[in-house]
């Protein structure tokens, strides 16, 4: 078990490409959000070392991508064997999160728990059906269908789940044979250098071969060289809509490739007339400020009744006012920083913008924030704006904590309202009527729809997805595992003639 303090050791996040740590290059550095200290550096990969790793993960799909040399248990095993390494250690790679994410330490342990459901979920995987028999219309053939893996995968993710979101990508990769190239983002190198570690005591434990996980640092031209690369087949990807959208083009000008893109969303929580106002606060409370509104899944419109807004406002501000932005060790704190300066520029960009739109501002944490302290803390902004078509306030990500408050008529329109941006992740509703419930499950345009709960807080198990701007329509986690292999049709005729289906003649 692993004992020594990996912090001051591993402070500089390396390459691993075939099974060996390349050299401990300080290409740049690597800042804690809430101090700004440093906290470590990391080594942006070359493209020759970039084509090692896509030539290594190759090589390995021969083998490990192979059922008759490493069956889906087998594989399965490996990752059941990293699941008790991660428990042993989830302690400290939470703590090592929170310094280099600015996450609060019960949401970076949040984090470290959801990596363990879904490579729990991965291991038990390899024990499940791979495959369907399929009777023929001749009595003497058989078919089933066969899973072969499509090839290696790029898996190239945010900082703001930097373990959990690898866990859901890399996860069901490994189960079904496809290597795969990791490169995680420059904000987060040293959580993913961890992970990594641990995958490498397991797979030397178990002889994988060398080159099923490679990881890779860097930004994102390093990010493109690997899309763009011949070696690669799979781009699995979250991140903005705009990156996602190019890797979504340059998979489409290629043969092979294929992406599956988690991408931004604009999503809405619908508070009904009817509701409970306890839970429709505290799921906004929770949805708004958890990791300081730096989920995709983090709600930017409160859609109300009249009815009930001044009374969900005034408390929705009251506890906004109150809820600490602060260190995010301390557990007082509700929320910890935002990542980076270039993320403090978007806030202020953004609650700008909605307030030039003619939002009523009523909350304004830009007032107290200091341009020059360099701090990444900042405070929320809340707008009030009645719904109007095409305004950057309704339907443009803020990722930020900007949100808007709409008053509206009814249900009719609370749903076109959240409906009506380019995006479709995710979406809430507060009521207790059953059947707005189910038109809402049927009309609202969103891969993750809740009823009496927050927007965030998706479990692995479950179709993690966006329509619309935020997917391509092929959910990650859980639901990954369908599209990382063909589906083959594998037929075997048993009778001592050859009968042909459709009437086909068979006489020669
Ligand atoms: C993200 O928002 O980027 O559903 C991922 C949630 C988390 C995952 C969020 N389980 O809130």
């Amino acid at each position: 078990m692993w004992t020594g303090d990996r912090h001051t050791l591993m402070a500089t996040a390396r390459n691993y490409i075939a099974g060996e740590w390349g050299e401990a290059r300080r290409d740049f550095e690597v800042l804690n959000p809430a101090t700004l200290g440093v906290l470590g550096h990391a080594s942006v990969a070359t493209n020759a070392e970039m084509d090692r790793a896509v030539d290594a993960a190759n090589a390995a799909l021969g083998v490990w991508g192979d059922d008759s040399k490493w069956s889906w248990v087998k594989r399965a095993a490996v990752v059941d064997d990293l699941v008790q390494l991660v428990k042993s250690q989830a302690e400290q790679i939470a703590v090592l999160m929170t310094k280099e994410s600015g996450k609060h330490i019960n949401e970076s342990r949040a984090d470290v728990i959801e990596g363990i459901h879904m490579l729990q979920y991965c291991a038990g995987r390899g024990r499940m059906p791979i495959g369907e028999k399929i009777s023929s219309e001749i009595p003497g053939k058989e078919a089933e269908t066969y899973l072969s893996p499509r090839g290696v995968n790029d898996v190239i993710v945010p900082w703001n789940f930097p373990f959990a979101i690898i866990t859901w990508l890399l996860g069901p990769s490994v189960v079904c044979g496809c290597p795969v190239i990791l490169k995680p983002s420059e904000e987060t190198p040293l959580t993913a250098e961890f992970l990594v570690y641990l995958w490498d005591r397991v797979a030397k434990k178990h002889n994988v071969p060398p080159g099923v996980v490679n990881l890779v640092n860097g930004f994102g031209p390093q990010g493109e060289y690997l899309v763009r690369h011949e070696g690669t087949v799979g781009q699995l990807f979250t991140g903005s809509s705009a990156v996602g959208q190019g890797i979504k083009q340059i998979a489409a000008a290629h043969h092979e490739k294929f992406a599956v893109c988690e991408m931004g969303g604009k999503n809405s929580m619908i508070v009904l007339r009817d509701a409970d106002m306890d839970i429709a606060v505290n799921a906004a409370i929770l949805g708004a400020h958890k990791t300081a509104h730096q989920r995709c899944v983090s709600p930017d419109l409160f859609i109300v009744d009249e009815l009930v807004e001044p009374e969900f406002t005034r408390r929705f501000l009251e506890i906004t006012e109150r809820v600490k932005f602060g260190d995010p060790f301390d557990p007082d704190s509700f929320a910890g920083p935002l990542i980076n300066q270039k993320a403090v520029a978007k806030w202020v960009r953004h609650g700008v913008k909605v307030a030039d739109e003619g939002a009523e501002v009523l909350l304004w944490g830009i007032a107290d924030h200091n341009a020059t302290s360099r701090s990444n803390f900042v405070r929320p902004n809340v707008f009030r704006m009645k719904y109007r078509p095409n305004t950057f306030a309704l339907r443009e990500e803020a990722f930020t904590p900007n949100t808007v408050i709409v008053p509206v008529r009814d249900f009719e329109e609370a749903l076109h309202v959240a409906n009506d941006t380019h995006y479709g992740l995710s979406m809430s509703l507060i009521t207790n009527d059953y059947r707005k419930m189910r038109e809402f499950k049927i009309r609202g345009k969103a891969g993750l729809k809740y009823v009496n709960l927050p927007t965030i807080g998706a479990e692995v198990h479950l179709p993690f997805g966006g329509m619309r701007r935020s997917g391509t329509g092929m959910p990650s986690a859980a639901w990954l595992f369908n599209y990382l292999c063909h589906a083959t049709a594998f037929t075997v005729n048993y009778d001592r003639e050859i009968k042909m289906a459709q009437g086909l003649s068979a006489k020669v």
